[in-house]
């Protein structure tokens, strides 16, 4: 029986270091500000960009959304970015993706000043978490950090296995294992022996988009697994990339879909605007 690893708890633990700090804030009039773009009316991106409007809400933050039209312009999208780096009301700049096909994503991430890019896809941000000395982090390994700790799980020497390799979790959730001294194996759709691996592994971090991916045969007795994924099944039920009814068995720790690593990204959004606000008040490095 594994101990279960609760978003939802870890979250409102963070959540409430994030409002005491907000609120100290203000007696400086510091309001940390969200800038959200959205481009098109995607249904999904729309959910996700209203809980990050209730986020800020519940936390004191102030918010905007530019919600864009399908069909607009690299140009005025660029524009709307640059508007958006030169107003000292706004700490951090979120742009929803996918983006629609005829825009290039590159250009606007790279548009967005470093500083203010709480999503840490900006190259710069990027860079810093090769090295270390890092300001942002990517929001869903930032989350999946935080609750490791949290659950006070050891991961010195360990040798750990993520499975995927996308720019926005594997690879930088990867470094921070190997920050924390893992021995780090990235596994993807090329790996000839990904079941081998992942059943020498101490941790298991699935994020493939796969549902049930991850499977009992794969899990070493003891293991901690970490469940990135959200898949959506035919039935309408969300379900992770790790078969949870047979691997919860023989881990030691899991993370639940839904409730596991999902409540945490906002959150980490969250501790990243505030970050951004302190730096740019020039109260943190
Ligand atoms: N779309 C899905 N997840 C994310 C995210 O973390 N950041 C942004 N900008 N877009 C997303």
């Amino acid at each position: 029986m594994a101990k279960i690893m609760d978003g939802k708890l870890v979250s409102e633990y963070i959540r409430g270091k994030i409002k005491d700090e907000a609120s100290a804030l203000k007696t400086r009039n510091i309001v940390p500000g969200l800038a959200v773009i959205l481009v098109g009316d995607d249904p999904a991106s729309k959910i996700y960009v209203n809980n990050k409007k209730k986020a800020c809400e519940q936390l004191g933050f102030y918010s905007e959304e530019h919600l864009l039209p399908a069909d607009i312009s690299q140009e005025d999208l660029m524009a709307i970015v640059q508007s958006l780096n030169v107003r000292s009301d706004i700490n951090g700049i979120l742009c929803q993706l996918p983006l629609p096909s005829h825009l290039d994503v590159a250009p606007v991430i790279e548009a967005i000043n470093p500083l203010k890019d709480v999503d840490a896809f900006h190259p710069v941000n990027v860079g810093r978490i090769m090295t270390g000395d890092f300001k942002f982090l990517p929001c869903t390994p930032a989350g999946v950090m935080e609750m490791i700790e949290y659950y006070g799980i050891n991961v010195d020497g360990k040798s750990c296995c993520v499975i995927g390799r996308s720019d926005i979790v594997g690879k930088p959730m990867s470094m921070l294992m190997l920050h924390k001294n893992a021995t780090v194996t990235i596994c993807h759709s090329h790996t000839k022996n990904l079941k081998e691996i992942c059943r020498a592994a101490d941790i298991i971090v699935a994020a493939i988009g796969h549902p049930r991916f991850v499977t009992a045969d794969m899990v070493k007795p003891g293991a901690v697994v970490i469940d990135v994924g959200i898949n959506r099944l035919e039935t309408g039920k969300i379900c992770g990339d790790v078969d949870f009814d047979n691997v919860e068995p023989i881990a030691s720790y899991i993370t639940p879909v839904p409730g596991g690593v999902g409540p945490m990204t906002i959150t980490m959004l969250m501790k990243n605007t505030l970050t951004a606000a302190k730096i740019q008040n020039l109260l943190d490095k």
